[in-house]
Order: structure tokens, then sequence, then C-alpha cells
């Protein structure tokens, strides 16, 4: 049997790292940075496409400044939007799989339930309203796409809160952080496993959500952030550290955030053979193979 061809968009960021290092070799993938491949060209979109022939996209490219997105709204929209609008339309065109990567912050956070995925989309932000006109054109241009929604997303490299709060409590004595938004932490490894088991699952369609398992505030993230990482040996071990909990007025930023963001899992559950970690042992697995890594070198 011949593999699978796996076109990946956005290969430098989080989650193309990710998709990157975990590809089962089932799939042959192709991997695309924005420099090879800018989503918001259209015909640039149709070309690649049209020459690399996947069955499959994934679409892992995004505009991800939330805040700055505020000030740059046409950036956004024509990443998002447009990028995935032109993915969807290159997918039609020679006929592959389109499997694209959404964010809890299409919703407002206004409930206290986890968020269902026929639950109505509102968001608060830019950078969420991009994301969230992404969703509806892809479906309209693809019915049987499949859009995988994900939260607080973070990864051993790169540019995240895990990252930043590590370089922090290295830094400092004393932090303040949010503890009224709540949602879920998520490893991309965890996203990329189950994109995978969707792009196995042919006849999978629709919307999904994917993030780790549990519920945390931001405030509860970075103390089993400092905890994991003492123990791991990521900060030293006589390390003293304040984490005072603070609220997002205390703490305001230019996009608005959903104060509840917990994504209900239940249809990937049911459909895929995927088993899902709670987001503290996922940290805790990341954080002890990156120090092994770091002891490596
Ligand atoms: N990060 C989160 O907390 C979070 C939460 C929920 C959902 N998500 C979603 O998860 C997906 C992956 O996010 P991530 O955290 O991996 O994002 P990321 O680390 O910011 O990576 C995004 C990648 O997209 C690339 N990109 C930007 N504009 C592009 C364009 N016009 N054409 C092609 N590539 C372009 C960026 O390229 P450069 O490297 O050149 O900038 C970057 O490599 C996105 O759909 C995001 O909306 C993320």
């Amino acid at each position: 049997m011949t593999a699978k061809k796996i076109l990946i968009t956005g290969k430098n960021g989080q989650l193309g790292c990710e998709l990157q290092n975990l590809c089962p070799d089932e799939f042959e993938m192709v991997a695309m940075a924005r420099k090879e491949l800018d989503i918001s060209n259209s015909s640039a979109v149709l070309k690649a496409v049209e020459q690399a022939q996947p069955d499959i996209i994934i679409n892992a490219a995004a505009y991800t400044a939330v805040d700055r997105a505020e000030q740059e709204r046409e950036a956004a929209f024509s990443v998002n939007a447009r990028g995935a609008e032109n993915i969807a339309l290159a997918c039609k065109q020679v006929g592959a799989r389109f499997i694209h990567v959404s964010t809890d912050f299409v919703f407002d956070g206004k409930k206290s339930s986890p968020y269902i995925v026929s639950d109505k989309r509102n968001p608060l932000g830019v950078y969420g309203a991009s994301k969230a006109e992404a969703e509806a054109v892809v479906q309209k241009i693809l019915p049987e796409s499949v859009i995988v929604r994900t939260a607080w997303v973070y990864s051993a490299h790169g540019n995240n809160f895990a990252n930043t709060m590590l370089r922090l409590m290295a830094e400092r004595d004393e932090l303040a952080v949010v503890a009224d938004q709540v949602g879920t932490p998520t490893w991309t490894g965890t996203i990329a496993e189950v994109l995978f088991a969707l792009a196995r699952k042919e006849q999978a369609q629709g919307i999904y959500h994917c993030t780790d398992l549990g519920v945390a505030s931001w405030y509860d993230f970075a103390v089993a952030i400092y905890e994991e990482g003492k123990s791991n040996g990521l900060l030293p071990a006589n390390k003293e550290l304040a984490i005072k909990a603070i609220t997002t007025q205390d703490y305001p930023t230019p996009a608005q955030r959903p104060s509840y963001s917990v994504l209900d899992k239940s249809r990937l559950l049911n459909d895929l053979d995927v088993d899902l970690r709670n987001w503290r042992e996922s940290l805790r697995q990341v954080f002890s193979s990156k120090a092994q890594k770091l002891k490596a070198y």
C-alpha cells in the first residue's frame, strides 16, 4: 500500500514542528514553512497543492498573536480566514481531504460547562473572529472537511506560556498570574496524535475538540510549571518563588479572552482510537524529556 501524502503548512510553528517530530511511517509528509508557502496567497497555495498532490492537508499555519491582532485585523484575517479559505479551495480542486486547526477563542467563555462542538461561535477578539470566519468558510467550501479546535497550546520548544514561565521563574522571586481564566493546557504532542488519527480515519468530518484532559487556570498552570520545573531540574531545586493569583482586571490585555474555555472531547473520544492524558501528566512528560535532552548536551 502506498503511503498517504500529508502536506503540512506552518512547519516552523509549535504544532508544525511536533507534526514533523511525530509523523508515523505510514504517512509521507511534505512540510512547508511560510517562506515556502504563504497561505494567504491564493495562487501560491493552488500551485503548491497542485504540485504536491497531497491526499490530506493539515493547516498548522496561523496568525497567533492574539493581542497584536487587535491592531492588525487585516493581517489576522488574511492568514487565518483567507488562508484557510485558499487551502479549502485548493483541496476541492485536487480532491484532497482538509484538516484545519482552530481554537477555543471562537467562543465567548460565558458557559460554565465544557463547550460542545455544536455550541455557537461568538468570539471576543479579532484573532478569535478571524478563526471563527475560517471555520465557517472552510465548512461552506468543503463540508466534508475536519476542523480540530484546541486550546492553551504549548510544546517543549517555542514561544509559549510554559517556556515564558520557566524563564521568568528562573529570573524572579515573585510572579503574578491570572487565576480567573479557566481552560486546559494542551501539549502539541496530544494534538499531533489526534490529527494523525483523523488523517487515518477517512470518513471523519466536521468539528472535533482536542485538548488534554482536566481543567486549570493560568495560575494553576504556572504553579504546576514551577513544581514540575523544580522536580525535573529545569529550575534549581532550592528556588524560592512566590506565585500570586490575580484577576483579569489586574492584568488587562488588548484582546479580551474567554474566562471559561474548557472543550468537551466526547465526540473525539467516541470516534477515535486515542487516549487523552490529564494536562498535568502531559506537562510532566514534556518537562522530563526536555530535561533529559538538556542533560545530553
Ligand atoms: N498557541 C495556542 O495557544 C493555540 C491555542 C488554540 C489554538 N491554536 C491554533 O493551533 C494552530 C497551531 O498554533 P501554534 O501554536 O503552533 O502557532 P505558532 O507556533 O504561532 O505557529 C504558527 C505558524 O504559522 C506560520 N504562519 C504565519 N503566517 C503564515 C502564512 N501567511 N503562511 C504560512 N505560514 C504562516 C508561522 O510562520 P513564522 O514562523 O514565519 O511566523 C508559524 O510558523 C493554529 O491554528 C492556532 O490558531 C493555538
